[in-house]
Protein backbone atom coordinates (compact mmCIF):
# COMPACT_ATOMS: atom_id res chain seq x y z
CA UNK A 1 0.00 0.00 0.00
CA UNK A 2 1.62 3.28 -0.90
CA UNK A 3 1.85 5.96 1.60
CA UNK A 4 -0.61 8.62 -0.14
CA UNK A 5 -3.57 5.26 0.08
CA UNK A 6 -2.91 4.63 3.24
CA UNK A 7 -3.62 8.26 4.33
CA UNK A 8 -6.50 8.13 1.90
CA UNK A 9 -7.70 5.48 4.17
CA UNK A 10 -6.61 6.92 7.69
CA UNK A 11 -8.87 9.83 6.55
CA UNK A 12 -12.13 7.83 5.59
CA UNK A 13 -11.74 5.51 8.82
CA UNK A 14 -11.99 9.35 10.87
CA UNK A 15 -14.84 10.04 9.02
CA UNK A 16 -16.76 6.92 9.38
CA UNK A 17 -16.08 6.89 13.50
CA UNK A 18 -18.51 9.48 13.99
CA UNK A 19 -21.80 7.63 14.75
CA UNK A 20 -23.98 10.01 12.62
CA UNK A 21 -27.55 8.54 12.50
CA UNK A 22 -29.77 11.73 11.88
CA UNK A 23 -32.89 9.64 12.90
CA UNK A 24 -31.52 9.49 16.86
CA UNK A 25 -31.66 12.81 18.31
CA UNK A 26 -29.52 11.75 21.13
CA UNK A 27 -26.71 11.43 18.44
CA UNK A 28 -27.53 14.93 17.67
CA UNK A 29 -24.37 15.89 18.67
CA UNK A 30 -21.89 13.28 16.86
CA UNK A 31 -24.37 14.25 13.24
CA UNK A 32 -22.98 17.91 14.25
CA UNK A 33 -19.28 16.82 14.81
CA UNK A 34 -18.80 14.76 11.67
CA UNK A 35 -20.16 17.90 9.77
CA UNK A 36 -17.91 20.25 11.64
CA UNK A 37 -14.72 17.36 10.62
CA UNK A 38 -15.64 17.89 6.80
CA UNK A 39 -15.08 21.47 6.94
CA UNK A 40 -11.78 20.67 8.81
CA UNK A 41 -11.09 18.50 5.83
CA UNK A 42 -12.37 20.72 3.10
CA UNK A 43 -10.30 23.83 4.34
CA UNK A 44 -6.81 21.53 4.71
CA UNK A 45 -7.03 21.20 1.22
CA UNK A 46 -7.09 24.66 0.48
CA UNK A 47 -11.09 24.89 -0.33
CA UNK A 48 -13.19 27.63 1.06
CA UNK A 49 -15.58 26.02 3.27
CA UNK A 50 -19.04 27.36 4.53
CA UNK A 51 -21.29 25.55 7.28
CA UNK A 52 -24.84 26.75 6.48
CA UNK A 53 -27.16 26.29 10.16
CA UNK A 54 -30.40 24.89 9.08
CA UNK A 55 -33.42 23.71 11.34
CA UNK A 56 -31.79 20.63 11.47
CA UNK A 57 -27.98 19.71 10.74
CA UNK A 58 -26.18 21.67 9.00
CA UNK A 59 -25.35 21.71 5.44
CA UNK A 60 -21.56 22.17 3.76
CA UNK A 61 -20.67 24.04 1.02
CA UNK A 62 -17.12 23.91 -0.21
CA UNK A 63 -15.51 25.47 -3.56
CA UNK A 64 -11.75 25.66 -5.14
CA UNK A 65 -11.24 29.15 -6.58
CA UNK A 66 -13.45 29.60 -9.55
CA UNK A 67 -12.69 30.57 -12.43
CA UNK A 68 -14.62 32.44 -15.17
CA UNK A 69 -15.04 30.46 -18.16
CA UNK A 70 -14.72 26.63 -16.63
CA UNK A 71 -17.66 24.75 -16.15
CA UNK A 72 -19.00 24.65 -12.51
CA UNK A 73 -19.55 20.92 -11.67
CA UNK A 74 -21.24 20.24 -8.19
CA UNK A 75 -20.71 17.11 -6.42
CA UNK A 76 -23.58 16.34 -3.69
CA UNK A 77 -22.96 13.76 -0.90
CA UNK A 78 -24.59 13.16 3.00
CA UNK A 79 -22.34 12.33 5.59
CA UNK A 80 -25.50 11.28 7.75
CA UNK A 81 -25.99 7.61 8.58
CA UNK A 82 -28.78 5.04 9.02
CA UNK A 83 -29.26 3.90 12.52
CA UNK A 84 -27.26 0.38 13.04
CA UNK A 85 -30.26 -2.25 14.54
CA UNK A 86 -29.66 -5.00 15.08
CA UNK A 87 -26.74 -4.31 16.58
CA UNK A 88 -26.03 -8.03 17.71
CA UNK A 89 -25.94 -8.99 13.95
CA UNK A 90 -22.76 -6.88 13.33
CA UNK A 91 -19.20 -8.55 13.06
CA UNK A 92 -17.49 -5.55 14.27
CA UNK A 93 -18.56 -2.32 15.70
CA UNK A 94 -20.37 0.05 13.10
CA UNK A 95 -18.32 2.39 14.29
CA UNK A 96 -14.82 1.03 14.67
CA UNK A 97 -14.22 0.71 11.32
CA UNK A 98 -12.12 -2.81 10.16
CA UNK A 99 -10.15 -3.61 6.94
CA UNK A 100 -11.19 -7.51 6.51
CA UNK A 101 -11.13 -9.62 3.47
CA UNK A 102 -10.73 -6.52 0.91
CA UNK A 103 -13.65 -4.30 1.99
CA UNK A 104 -14.24 -1.65 5.13
CA UNK A 105 -17.02 -2.76 7.29
CA UNK A 106 -18.79 0.29 9.30
CA UNK A 107 -22.30 2.03 9.24
CA UNK A 108 -22.00 4.49 6.39
CA UNK A 109 -18.91 2.71 4.80
CA UNK A 110 -20.70 2.60 1.26
CA UNK A 111 -24.24 4.41 2.41
CA UNK A 112 -22.75 7.17 1.53
CA UNK A 113 -19.21 8.65 3.59
CA UNK A 114 -17.12 6.20 1.53
CA UNK A 115 -19.06 6.82 -1.98
CA UNK A 116 -18.34 10.58 -0.92
CA UNK A 117 -15.10 10.47 0.52
CA UNK A 118 -14.01 9.16 -2.99
CA UNK A 119 -14.84 12.33 -4.28
CA UNK A 120 -13.35 14.56 -1.69
CA UNK A 121 -9.78 12.41 -1.67
CA UNK A 122 -9.60 12.91 -5.29
CA UNK A 123 -10.16 16.05 -5.32
CA UNK A 124 -7.38 16.57 -2.79
CA UNK A 125 -5.07 14.36 -4.90
CA UNK A 126 -5.75 16.43 -7.62
CA UNK A 127 -5.28 19.76 -6.23
CA UNK A 128 -1.93 18.50 -4.26
CA UNK A 129 -0.70 17.48 -8.03
CA UNK A 130 -1.71 19.83 -10.20
CA UNK A 131 -2.10 23.15 -7.28
CA UNK A 132 -5.92 23.70 -9.39
CA UNK A 133 -9.05 22.03 -10.83
CA UNK A 134 -9.85 21.75 -14.16
CA UNK A 135 -13.40 23.00 -13.48
CA UNK A 136 -15.24 25.37 -10.75
CA UNK A 137 -16.13 22.87 -8.35
CA UNK A 138 -18.74 22.90 -5.89
CA UNK A 139 -18.80 20.11 -2.85
CA UNK A 140 -22.72 20.37 -1.16
CA UNK A 141 -22.70 17.85 1.78
CA UNK A 142 -25.78 17.25 3.93
CA UNK A 143 -26.62 15.84 6.92
CA UNK A 144 -30.42 14.86 6.58
CA UNK A 145 -30.41 12.55 3.64
CA UNK A 146 -31.35 9.72 5.67
CA UNK A 147 -34.49 11.25 7.19
CA UNK A 148 -35.96 12.56 3.74
CA UNK A 149 -33.64 16.21 3.39
CA UNK A 150 -36.32 18.14 5.18
CA UNK A 151 -34.00 21.11 5.15
CA UNK A 152 -32.06 21.27 1.95
CA UNK A 153 -35.05 22.28 -0.74
CA UNK A 154 -35.49 25.14 1.74
CA UNK A 155 -31.48 25.80 1.16
CA UNK A 156 -31.28 25.60 -2.36
CA UNK A 157 -34.06 28.25 -3.11
CA UNK A 158 -32.28 30.27 -1.28
CA UNK A 159 -28.74 29.89 -2.21
CA UNK A 160 -29.93 28.96 -6.12
CA UNK A 161 -27.22 31.67 -7.11
CA UNK A 162 -24.01 30.05 -5.30
CA UNK A 163 -25.07 26.88 -6.28
CA UNK A 164 -25.32 27.57 -10.00
CA UNK A 165 -24.11 25.16 -12.02
CA UNK A 166 -23.68 23.02 -15.38
CA UNK A 167 -23.89 19.14 -13.95
CA UNK A 168 -23.73 17.31 -10.77
CA UNK A 169 -22.09 14.53 -9.91
CA UNK A 170 -23.31 12.06 -7.44
CA UNK A 171 -22.22 8.66 -6.36
CA UNK A 172 -25.14 7.40 -3.75
CA UNK A 173 -26.02 4.82 -5.78
CA UNK A 174 -25.00 1.08 -7.16
CA UNK A 175 -22.76 -0.75 -9.57
CA UNK A 176 -24.82 -3.74 -10.69
CA UNK A 177 -21.59 -6.32 -9.94
CA UNK A 178 -18.46 -6.08 -9.17
CA UNK A 179 -16.04 -4.90 -11.87
CA UNK A 180 -19.21 -3.39 -14.05
CA UNK A 181 -18.95 0.71 -13.97
CA UNK A 182 -22.75 1.67 -13.66
CA UNK A 183 -24.10 4.96 -14.76
CA UNK A 184 -27.85 5.69 -13.52
CA UNK A 185 -29.72 8.28 -15.24
CA UNK A 186 -33.04 7.48 -13.32
CA UNK A 187 -33.95 6.77 -9.81
CA UNK A 188 -37.53 6.42 -8.71
CA UNK A 189 -39.73 8.61 -6.06
CA UNK A 190 -41.72 7.81 -3.18
CA UNK A 191 -44.51 8.47 -1.46
CA UNK A 192 -44.87 6.95 2.18
CA UNK A 193 -47.72 6.38 4.00
CA UNK A 194 -49.68 4.74 7.47
CA UNK A 195 -52.85 3.68 7.96
CA UNK A 196 -54.89 2.88 11.26
CA UNK A 197 -57.46 0.62 11.48
CA UNK A 198 -59.92 0.75 14.62
CA UNK A 199 -62.42 -1.14 15.73
CA UNK A 200 -64.09 -1.42 19.48
CA UNK A 201 -63.10 1.53 22.24
CA UNK A 202 -60.59 -2.06 23.68
CA UNK A 203 -59.52 -5.12 23.37
CA UNK A 204 -61.94 -7.58 23.71
CA UNK A 205 -62.46 -11.30 24.56
CA UNK A 206 -62.62 -13.19 20.89
CA UNK A 207 -65.11 -15.55 22.63
CA UNK A 208 -67.11 -13.22 23.59
CA UNK A 209 -67.64 -10.65 20.45
CA UNK A 210 -65.97 -12.34 17.75
CA UNK A 211 -68.16 -12.85 15.17
CA UNK A 212 -70.21 -10.27 16.09
CA UNK A 213 -68.00 -7.26 15.75
CA UNK A 214 -65.28 -6.56 12.88
CA UNK A 215 -61.69 -7.63 13.73
CA UNK A 216 -59.67 -4.68 12.83
CA UNK A 217 -56.89 -7.07 12.08
CA UNK A 218 -58.53 -8.78 9.83
CA UNK A 219 -59.70 -5.30 8.40
CA UNK A 220 -56.04 -4.43 7.78
CA UNK A 221 -55.14 -7.77 6.32
CA UNK A 222 -57.84 -6.88 3.65
CA UNK A 223 -56.63 -3.63 3.18
CA UNK A 224 -53.05 -4.50 2.11
CA UNK A 225 -54.66 -7.48 -0.12
CA UNK A 226 -56.51 -4.92 -1.89
CA UNK A 227 -53.22 -3.19 -3.04
CA UNK A 228 -52.36 -5.77 -5.83
CA UNK A 229 -54.44 -8.27 -7.84
CA UNK A 230 -53.35 -12.11 -7.72
CA UNK A 231 -50.71 -11.27 -10.39
CA UNK A 232 -49.18 -8.61 -8.63
CA UNK A 233 -50.56 -5.59 -10.41
CA UNK A 234 -50.81 -2.61 -8.76
CA UNK A 235 -54.92 -2.29 -7.96
CA UNK A 236 -55.62 1.45 -6.99
CA UNK A 237 -57.44 3.13 -9.61
CA UNK A 238 -55.32 5.57 -11.88
CA UNK A 239 -52.10 4.82 -10.12
CA UNK A 240 -50.49 4.11 -13.76
CA UNK A 241 -51.96 6.51 -15.42
CA UNK A 242 -48.69 8.91 -15.94
CA UNK A 243 -46.27 5.88 -15.38
CA UNK A 244 -43.71 6.72 -18.47
CA UNK A 245 -43.79 3.60 -20.56
CA UNK A 246 -40.30 1.56 -21.17
CA UNK A 247 -38.77 2.51 -24.70
CA UNK A 248 -37.67 -0.25 -26.73
CA UNK A 249 -34.29 1.38 -26.11
CA UNK A 250 -34.21 0.77 -22.91
CA UNK A 251 -35.45 -2.86 -22.63
CA UNK A 252 -32.69 -3.72 -25.13
CA UNK A 253 -30.21 -2.31 -23.66
CA UNK A 254 -31.28 -3.78 -19.77
CA UNK A 255 -31.40 -7.41 -21.63
CA UNK A 256 -27.88 -6.99 -21.48
CA UNK A 257 -27.38 -5.91 -17.81
CA UNK A 258 -25.49 -8.47 -15.61
CA UNK A 259 -26.33 -8.47 -12.20
CA UNK A 260 -29.79 -8.90 -12.79
CA UNK A 261 -30.85 -11.96 -14.11
CA UNK A 262 -33.09 -14.37 -11.80
CA UNK A 263 -29.95 -16.54 -10.47
CA UNK A 264 -28.56 -13.69 -9.23
CA UNK A 265 -31.38 -12.00 -7.63
CA UNK A 266 -32.21 -15.17 -5.72
CA UNK A 267 -28.02 -15.35 -5.09
CA UNK A 268 -28.41 -11.71 -3.30
CA UNK A 269 -31.53 -11.98 -1.49
CA UNK A 270 -32.25 -15.72 -0.66
CA UNK A 271 -35.81 -15.51 -2.04
CA UNK A 272 -37.10 -18.62 -3.10
CA UNK A 273 -38.28 -17.27 -6.39
CA UNK A 274 -38.48 -13.73 -7.96
CA UNK A 275 -42.06 -12.28 -8.05
CA UNK A 276 -43.76 -9.58 -10.03
CA UNK A 277 -45.86 -7.56 -12.31
CA UNK A 278 -46.19 -9.62 -15.21
CA UNK A 279 -44.61 -8.99 -18.62
CA UNK A 280 -41.64 -7.05 -16.86
CA UNK A 281 -37.88 -8.39 -16.26
CA UNK A 282 -36.63 -8.18 -12.60
CA UNK A 283 -34.53 -5.74 -14.56
CA UNK A 284 -37.31 -3.81 -15.35
CA UNK A 285 -39.66 -3.99 -12.07
CA UNK A 286 -37.02 -2.55 -10.36
CA UNK A 287 -35.71 0.39 -12.49
CA UNK A 288 -39.04 1.58 -14.97
CA UNK A 289 -41.94 0.07 -13.31
CA UNK A 290 -43.32 1.70 -9.53
CA UNK A 291 -44.16 -0.49 -6.80
CA UNK A 292 -46.76 -0.67 -3.43
CA UNK A 293 -44.71 -2.17 -0.90
CA UNK A 294 -45.91 -3.09 3.12
CA UNK A 295 -43.17 -2.18 4.81
CA UNK A 296 -44.94 -2.69 8.76
CA UNK A 297 -47.96 -4.30 9.78
CA UNK A 298 -49.35 -4.48 13.53
CA UNK A 299 -52.06 -6.29 15.28
CA UNK A 300 -53.08 -8.24 18.55
CA UNK A 301 -51.38 -11.06 20.21
CA UNK A 302 -47.28 -11.34 19.07
CA UNK A 303 -46.00 -13.77 22.59
CA UNK A 304 -45.57 -17.03 22.85
CA UNK A 305 -48.72 -19.56 23.35
CA UNK A 306 -52.13 -18.22 22.25
CA UNK A 307 -54.21 -15.19 23.56
CA UNK A 308 -57.82 -15.31 22.62
CA UNK A 309 -58.09 -11.80 21.72
CA UNK A 310 -59.76 -9.55 19.43
CA UNK A 311 -58.01 -6.26 18.90
CA UNK A 312 -59.20 -3.34 19.26
CA UNK A 313 -56.85 -1.42 16.41
CA UNK A 314 -54.36 -2.82 14.03
CA UNK A 315 -51.83 -0.31 11.82
CA UNK A 316 -49.77 -1.20 8.36
CA UNK A 317 -46.84 1.27 6.75
CA UNK A 318 -46.95 1.44 2.90
CA UNK A 319 -44.42 2.89 0.86
CA UNK A 320 -44.97 3.13 -3.29
CA UNK A 321 -42.18 3.40 -5.30
CA UNK A 322 -42.69 6.44 -7.99
CA UNK A 323 -41.74 6.35 -12.01
CA UNK A 324 -41.12 9.49 -14.31
CA UNK A 325 -43.96 10.83 -14.23
CA UNK A 326 -45.88 9.66 -11.19
CA UNK A 327 -46.01 12.79 -8.56
CA UNK A 328 -46.18 11.83 -5.24
CA UNK A 329 -49.08 13.92 -4.31
CA UNK A 330 -51.28 12.60 -6.95
CA UNK A 331 -50.09 8.82 -5.87
CA UNK A 332 -50.90 9.80 -1.73
CA UNK A 333 -54.14 11.06 -3.22
CA UNK A 334 -55.42 8.11 -4.68
CA UNK A 335 -53.83 5.97 -1.98
CA UNK A 336 -55.88 7.10 0.50
CA UNK A 337 -58.92 7.16 -1.66
CA UNK A 338 -58.34 3.54 -2.10
CA UNK A 339 -57.98 2.55 1.46
CA UNK A 340 -61.13 4.61 2.48
CA UNK A 341 -62.89 2.58 -0.01
CA UNK A 342 -61.77 -0.61 0.20
CA UNK A 343 -62.30 -0.26 4.22
CA UNK A 344 -64.77 -2.94 5.08
CA UNK A 345 -67.96 -3.17 6.91
CA UNK A 346 -67.64 -2.29 10.87
CA UNK A 347 -64.21 -0.50 11.15
CA UNK A 348 -62.82 2.99 10.93
CA UNK A 349 -59.64 3.72 9.22
CA UNK A 350 -57.42 6.86 9.34
CA UNK A 351 -54.65 7.79 6.63
CA UNK A 352 -51.45 9.90 7.41
CA UNK A 353 -49.65 10.91 4.40
CA UNK A 354 -45.48 10.47 5.43
CA UNK A 355 -42.70 11.90 3.33
CA UNK A 356 -42.35 11.71 -0.48
CA UNK A 357 -40.13 12.55 -3.15
CA UNK A 358 -40.52 12.87 -7.01
CA UNK A 359 -38.76 10.59 -9.58
CA UNK A 360 -35.39 11.76 -11.59
CA UNK A 361 -34.59 10.81 -15.29
CA UNK A 362 -32.52 12.61 -17.54
CA UNK A 363 -30.86 11.82 -21.16
CA UNK A 364 -27.86 10.02 -20.04
CA UNK A 365 -26.25 10.72 -23.64
CA UNK A 366 -26.24 14.22 -23.12
CA UNK A 367 -23.01 16.03 -23.92
CA UNK A 368 -22.29 15.55 -19.62
CA UNK A 369 -23.77 12.30 -19.47
CA UNK A 370 -21.41 11.20 -22.05
CA UNK A 371 -18.42 12.69 -20.44
CA UNK A 372 -19.56 10.68 -17.51
CA UNK A 373 -19.47 7.88 -19.62
CA UNK A 374 -16.25 8.25 -20.90
CA UNK A 375 -14.94 8.67 -17.12
CA UNK A 376 -15.84 5.51 -16.15
CA UNK A 377 -14.97 3.67 -18.66
CA UNK A 378 -11.10 5.60 -18.59
CA UNK A 379 -11.20 4.51 -14.16
CA UNK A 380 -12.50 1.03 -14.48
CA UNK A 381 -11.28 -0.13 -17.98
CA UNK A 382 -14.50 -1.03 -19.13
CA UNK A 383 -17.33 0.46 -20.93
CA UNK A 384 -19.81 1.45 -18.32
CA UNK A 385 -23.79 -0.16 -18.50
CA UNK A 386 -26.36 2.21 -18.29
CA UNK A 387 -29.41 1.97 -16.13
CA UNK A 388 -32.30 3.51 -13.84
CA UNK A 389 -31.89 2.87 -10.23
CA UNK A 390 -34.42 1.54 -7.69
CA UNK A 391 -33.27 3.76 -5.05
CA UNK A 392 -34.47 6.87 -4.44
CA UNK A 393 -32.48 10.56 -3.73
CA UNK A 394 -35.09 12.46 -3.46
CA UNK A 395 -33.08 15.70 -3.74
CA UNK A 396 -32.14 14.63 -7.28
CA UNK A 397 -35.20 15.16 -9.02
CA UNK A 398 -35.39 19.10 -6.66
CA UNK A 399 -31.66 20.29 -7.97
CA UNK A 400 -32.98 19.14 -11.45
CA UNK A 401 -35.85 21.79 -10.95
CA UNK A 402 -34.68 24.69 -9.00
CA UNK A 403 -30.93 24.69 -9.98
CA UNK A 404 -31.62 23.55 -13.68
CA UNK A 405 -29.12 20.96 -13.82
CA UNK A 406 -29.18 17.08 -14.17
CA UNK A 407 -27.43 14.43 -12.09
CA UNK A 408 -24.93 11.89 -13.01
CA UNK A 409 -25.05 9.06 -10.85
CA UNK A 410 -21.60 6.74 -10.74
CA UNK A 411 -22.60 4.33 -8.33
CA UNK A 412 -20.03 2.38 -6.14
CA UNK A 413 -22.31 0.35 -3.96
CA UNK A 414 -22.51 -3.38 -4.87
CA UNK A 415 -24.90 -5.67 -4.42
CA UNK A 416 -23.47 -7.23 -0.90
CA UNK A 417 -22.89 -3.91 0.28
CA UNK A 418 -25.53 -4.10 2.46
CA UNK A 419 -26.35 -0.13 3.24
CA UNK A 420 -28.75 0.12 5.53
CA UNK A 421 -28.04 -3.30 7.07
CA UNK A 422 -25.89 -4.80 9.71
CA UNK A 423 -22.62 -5.55 8.21
CA UNK A 424 -22.51 -2.13 6.02
CA UNK A 425 -19.03 -2.60 3.70
CA UNK A 426 -17.42 -1.29 1.05
CA UNK A 427 -14.74 -2.90 -1.66
CA UNK A 428 -11.25 -1.09 -1.20
CA UNK A 429 -11.25 -1.71 -4.85
CA UNK A 430 -14.27 0.72 -5.41
CA UNK A 431 -13.14 3.32 -2.81
CA UNK A 432 -9.62 3.29 -4.98
CA UNK A 433 -11.81 3.16 -8.03
CA UNK A 434 -13.84 5.75 -6.86
CA UNK A 435 -10.60 7.97 -6.37
CA UNK A 436 -9.33 7.08 -9.60
CA UNK A 437 -12.82 8.27 -11.16
CA UNK A 438 -13.45 11.40 -9.48
CA UNK A 439 -10.54 13.00 -10.96
CA UNK A 440 -11.17 11.49 -14.70
CA UNK A 441 -14.39 12.65 -14.17
CA UNK A 442 -13.19 16.88 -13.58
CA UNK A 443 -10.86 16.16 -16.23
CA UNK A 444 -13.54 14.75 -18.83
CA UNK A 445 -16.40 17.36 -17.48
CA UNK A 446 -14.30 20.21 -18.06
CA UNK A 447 -13.86 19.35 -21.70
CA UNK A 448 -17.61 19.72 -22.74
CA UNK A 449 -18.87 22.85 -24.14
N1 LIG B 1 -28.30 5.78 -1.19
C1 LIG B 1 -29.67 5.45 -0.94
C2 LIG B 1 -30.49 5.36 -2.21
C3 LIG B 1 -30.02 4.38 -3.25
C4 LIG B 1 -29.29 3.25 -2.94
C5 LIG B 1 -30.38 4.61 -4.54
C6 LIG B 1 -28.88 2.37 -3.95
C7 LIG B 1 -30.01 3.74 -5.52
C8 LIG B 1 -29.26 2.61 -5.25
C9 LIG B 1 -30.29 6.48 -0.03
O1 LIG B 1 -29.47 6.78 1.06
C10 LIG B 1 -31.60 5.96 0.52
O2 LIG B 1 -31.63 4.95 1.14
N2 LIG B 1 -32.68 6.68 0.25
C11 LIG B 1 -33.99 6.40 0.77
C12 LIG B 1 -34.83 7.63 0.55
C13 LIG B 1 -35.97 7.80 1.51
C14 LIG B 1 -35.50 7.90 2.94
C15 LIG B 1 -36.74 9.06 1.15
C16 LIG B 1 -34.63 5.21 0.07
O3 LIG B 1 -34.41 4.98 -1.13
O4 LIG B 1 -35.38 4.48 0.75
ZN1 LIG C 1 -27.51 7.17 0.74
Amino acid sequence: MTEQFQKQLDDYFEFLRFPSISTASEHAGDVRACGDWLVGKLGGMGMSVELHETPGYPVVVARNAHREGLNTVLIYGHYDVQPVDPLELWDSGPFEPELRDGRVWARGATDNKGQMMTHVLGVEQMLSERGELPVNLIFLFEGEEEIGSPNLVPFLESHKEELACDIIAVSDTGMVARGVPTMGYGLRGIACCEVTVRGPKGDLHSGLYGGAVANPATAVARLVASLHDADGNIAIDGFYDDVKPLEDWEREMWAQVPGVTREDILDTTGSPDVFGEPGYSSAERLWARPTAEVNGIGAGYQGEGSKTVLPAEAMAKFSFRLVPNQDPKDIAEKVEAHLIKHAPAGVSVEVHAGHDGKPYYADPNSAFGKAGQVALEKAFGKKPVLIREGGSIPIIKDMQDILGADSLLLGLALPDCQIHAPNENFYVENFEGGIRMSQVLLDELSKVE
